[in-house]
């Protein structure tokens, strides 16, 4: 084996920063409970927490905060996009910006929202009793690949006007639909309430896109009925997966692996799938499975687009349930006979979906 393989690398300006903030950082695929994550004190954001980097992801990484009883975060700002996850807990958060007026939105353990980019923010726990945990998505590392300098990405005065003016209606407006499968808005009181629309190229199911903070990376729920799985897929990096409700477990591969490995989870548990490495979600609960994706996409008018193209453009990104490996179905009803279940899906239906789907994007004529 070369040097090159074998000598540790360097640490980046990512990683040398991290490690000064103090705080456990999990290297994984993927972390069981959320809920009960090991933290740390953390200094710098006046609670608690641990970084998450999960499926060797560069393009983003995540943290899990908590804020103590009756306590307030430190106020920060950066210029990076960070999307945040209520786990647990209620409280509020207050925005503000160089002659912008301050809101605040009030928020309870499945919200979803976002600060808009280096705008200042501060998080407060509204219970005398409780922590309240909060997840975040970041775009962390690839704004130290390219400034390296804590000091510019923490302490930018910039105002990204078109992002944020201190409009009164900012978190209260409910939002709108874009298009099929994305809703603009601002706030999300509750992921694990909010209305989906079919989506069955990826197999029976819903979805939802959220588009939040006119940010470049975006959100999305997808909820699989009982007894079904999801179509195996890849795509691009960056995807940080949070079970919001039920049963079941993933497969991840790379092609021409020998082996896939198995992540079961629950509601609470993360799982982040590499780039370009396969993955499948099989629900083995007694009802629907829903999960909140957290990851890069491009913003609906200025990039969306593009990333679904280069996705379209791998060229296997999907295995049709035809293709698939016989075995990958004979475990998964294995599975649902423990629990006195029969596998629900006319793989039939769901292959003409897919087929109709791509004649509709074009691919197919
Ligand atoms: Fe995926």
């Amino acid at each position: 084996m070369t040097d090159s393989l074998t000598k540790p690398l360097p640490l980046t300006a990512y990683e040398r920063w991290q490690r000064q903030e103090g705080v456990p950082i999990h290297h994984a695929y993927y972390v069981e409970s959320l809920y009960t994550l090991d933290l740390g004190p953390w200094a710098r954001k006046g609670g608690s927490g641990a970084y998450l980097n999960l499926g060797k992801q560069e393009e983003d990484d995540a943290y899990v905060v908590e804020i103590p009883p009756g306590g307030e975060l430190i106020p920060e700002h950066h210029l990076f996009e960070a999307l945040l996850f209520v786990l647990s807990g209620r409280g509020a958060t207050s925005v503000w910006a160089n002659g912008a007026e301050r809101r605040t939105v009030e928020w309870q353990a499945g919200s979803l929202f976002s600060p808009p980019l280096n705008c200042w923010y501060q998080h407060f726990n509204a219970s005398g009793s409780e922590p309240a945990r909060l997840l975040a998505v970041t775009g962390q590392p690839k704004a130290f690949e390219t400034y390296r300098s804590p000091e510019f990405i923490y302490g930018c005065d910039w105002t990204f006007r078109d992002r944020f003016g201190g409009e009164e209606d900012y978190f209260k407006d409910p939002g709108r639909r874009l298009m099929r499968l994305c809703w603009r808005t601002n706030f999300v009181p509750d992921v694990r309430s909010f209305p989906l629309e079919e989506e069955p190229e990826r197999g029976p199911g819903f979805n939802m896109k959220f588009a939040l903070a006119e940010n470049s990376m975006v959100a999305h729920v997808s909820e699989f009925p009982i007894a079904t799985y999801k179509k195996a897929h890849r795509h691009g990096p960056g995807a940080y997966v949070i079970i919001l409700g039920g049963e079941g477990y993933s497969r991840l591969w790379f092609e021409g692996d020998a082996e896939s490995m198995r992540v079961d989870w629950r509601d609470g548990s993360v799982l982040s799938p590499s780039d370009g490495m396969y993955h499948q979600h099989f629900n083995t609960g007694r009802g629907p499975a829903r999960y909140l994706a957290l990851r890069p996409g491009g913003h609906p008018e200025f990039g969306a687009a593009r990333h679904q193209r280069h996705e379209d453009q791998r060229a296997v990104n999907q295995i049709e349930y035809q293709e698939e490996d016989p075995a990958i179905r004979e475990e998964y009803e294995a599975e649902l006979a423990k629990i006195g279940l029969t596998i629900q899906l006319n793989t039939e239906e769901y292959r003409l979906a897919d087929t109709y789907a791509r004649v509709a994007r074009g691919e197919l004529v």
